[in-house]
């Protein structure tokens, strides 16, 4: 039995959202990834503990800590935006969808202890 035309299709339609599908969750993922490491690895460290250098001498919050997990998404994002105590603000260098990439990576880091 030959394949028929519309199966042939069906089966490129799947290839299609195959490539296109995955690479734009693994770009959206990387995306938050390399914007917290351009910007906010230096106080809160890798893996969000706030044990750098400067994260320590600033009192960087541990952001997978349940404080900081507590607040809304809206808080968060306004946190980035306009900073808090000693942490910058990052509401004129970075995009309001970068900020909820950022608050949505926040929300992801893996719990330490
Ligand atoms: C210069 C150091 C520094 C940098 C860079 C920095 N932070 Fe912070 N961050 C801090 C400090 C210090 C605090 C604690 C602020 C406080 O509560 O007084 C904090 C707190 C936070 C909080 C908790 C806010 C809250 O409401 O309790 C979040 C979320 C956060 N930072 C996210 C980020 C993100 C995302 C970036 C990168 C875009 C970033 N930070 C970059 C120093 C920094």
């Amino acid at each position: 039995m030959r394949p028929t035309l519309s199966h042939r299709l069906s089966m490129g339609a799947v290839l299609c959202i195959a490539t296109l599908g995955i690479p734009w969750f693994l770009r959206a993922q990387n995306d938050a990834e390399k914007i917290y490491k351009t910007n906010c690895v230096l106080c809160h460290s890798v893996d969000g503990s706030g044990n750098s250098p400067s994260g320590k001498a600033l009192g960087a919050q541990d952001l997978r800590s349940e404080v900081v997990q507590k607040k809304t998404d809206a808080e968060l994002a306004e946190a980035i935006a306009r900073g808090k105590g000693k942490m910058p603000a990052f509401g004129k260098k970075l995009k309001p969808e970068d900020i909820s990439k950022l608050v949505a990576y926040i929300r992801a880091l893996p719990k330490g202890k």
